[in-house]
């Protein structure tokens, strides 16, 4: 028998790209591939690119750079580039750096096995299409392998939305819902295999409308229907946008047992001024009315988001509205960016902030967000939450899992594994983390 070729994996940026690339090594493990933690020993490299802001791109470019000398020691070593960065800049991979074998891009990842069978018989492959055929259909989980208790699930990709700074409707594509009975029947293989928390994915996660029973469903009903799968215990969704958040899935926050209270939903900013350049079609004050609608809703939902400073034509009053509206929410967590220009978008050709004036709002946004989720967390200490453990921590006998509000939590629970649950008192908030005691 011949040993197994080996595959290794590097993931940047969003969780659809782990998601993607859990799907692409079941897909070649079908080709006897098995998954190496290091390049140093692998048939097959794969680099799951990202291409949402400028530096993205040019790590790919260094780290393929990295892989020259593996390469010409082993001449065998296949390297392949996916995600969005492929989609986007295929061809120029494919001229930029020869050491490339194959790039395929995320519409096209079920044809990965027939790329490889190409490029190991010396023959580069470029797909790039957005072919009809079901993609997950095809990539299909195939091996009944155990699962970590945590796990996403794609049920949506693309977005129609066109914000003026994003890659994203240009590289994912058009919007696409899968079908609710296809979802659900992956939830329950996935409990099967011992998940206990299932985040659904998507661009547009709430912009979701699967075919399914009755016509189609939204993202508020098929979350109802995975309340029911037996075994799973929570569910979350993410990204959102705030012009899709439906008054069903506002309710489900209410009413739904295993849909945890947490939510990520983007605003980029707090100026209805640069709001409208970004092409956001909503306000600062429809936002946060939008959140008044939520809290009323599930009252201790916590709220996340991802902001961008310096876009074309920011000013400091801008700048400050975005502050402000920070202030008046109080997130949990937030994602912050930096405008990055991305040619071929609409904001890419306007007049730019200087970088310098970037970093200095960059900085005081994140002091403020930094102190609101230090601010959260400590507000955690002397509640009781209940953990869903996922791993043994660094300290002996003790396990780190998730809260219900998404907070890393460490106890000390010699006899609990992974996929377990427990009831957890706070007892004091690190940096990045709670601490707590079983109950
Ligand atoms: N520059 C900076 N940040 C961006 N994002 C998307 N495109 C850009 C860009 N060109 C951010 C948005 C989005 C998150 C995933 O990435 O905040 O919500
Ligand atoms: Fe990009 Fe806007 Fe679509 Fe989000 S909603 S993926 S930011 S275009």
């Amino acid at each position: 028998m011949t040993s197994p070729k080996k595959l290794f994996i590097k993931t940047y940026g969003c969780q659809m790209n782990v998601y993607d690339s859990e799907r692409m090594s079941e897909a070649l493990g079908e080709q006897g591939y098995v998954a190496t933690d290091t390049p140093d020993d692998a048939d097959m490299i794969l680099l799951n690119t990202c291409h949402i802001r400028e530096r993205a791109a040019e790590k790919v470019y260094s780290e393929l750079g990295r892989y020259k000398g593996l390469k010409e020691a082993r001449p065998d070593l296949k390297i392949g580039v996916a995600g969005c960065v492929a989609q986007a800049e295929g061809a120029e991979i494919m001229r930029r750096q020869p050491l490339v074998d194959l790039v395929v891009g995320p519409q096209s990842y079920h044809r990965l096995p027939q790329m490889e069978a190409q490029v190991r018989t010396g023959v580069r492959a470029l797909d790039t299409d957005f072919p009809e055929e079901d993609k997950f259909e095809a990539l299909k989980a195939r091996p009944r392998a155990r699962r970590a208790p945590a796990a996403f699930l794609t049920v949506q990709e693309g977005c129609d939305k066109f914000c003026a700074f994003c890659v994203v409707p240009y590289t994912r594509g058009a919007e696409v819902s899968r079908p609710a009975d296809r979802v659900l029947a992956e939830a329950r293989d996935l409990v099967a295999r011992g998940v206990r928390e299932i985040t659904l994915l998507g661009q547009n996660v709430n912009a979701y409308h699967g075919a399914g029973a009755g016509g189609d469903w939204s993202l508020a009903r098929l979350i109802w229907a995975l309340n029911d799968v037996d075994g799973l215990e929570r569910i979350r969704f993410t990204t959102s946008h705030p012009n899709d958040m439906s008054d069903d899935l506002i309710e489900a926050h209410a009413t739904c047992p295993k849909l945890m209270p947490y939510l990520h939903l983007p605003v980029q900013s707090g100026s209805d001024r640069i709001l409208k350049r970004m092409n956001r079609s909503h306000t600062a004050e429809s936002y946060l009315r939008l959140i008044e609608r939520l809290r009323a809703a599930r009252p201790d939902i916590l709220m996340s988001g991802d902001f961008i400073v310096g876009f074309p034509e920011e000013t400091e009053a801008d700048f400050q509205a975005t502050l402000d509206l920070i202030e008046a929410v109080g997130y949990g967590y937030a994602y912050t960016f930096k405008y990055s220009t991305r040619p071929g978008t609409p904001a890419a050709d306007r007049a730019q902030v200087d970088e310098d004036v970037k970093d200095d709002r960059l900085q005081r946004l994140q002091a403020l967000i930094t102190r609101q989720q230090q601010a959260v967390q400590q507000s955690m200490v002397g509640r009781d939450l209940t953990v869903l453990f996922e791993k043994p921590g660094r300290m002996p006998g003790q396990m780190g899992g998730k809260s219900e509000y998404l907070h890393a939590v460490h106890v000390l629970a010699p006899e609990a594994r992974p996929g377990d649950m427990a009831r957890v008192r706070i007892t004091e908030s690190a940096r990045n983390s709670l601490k707590g005691v079983l109950i």
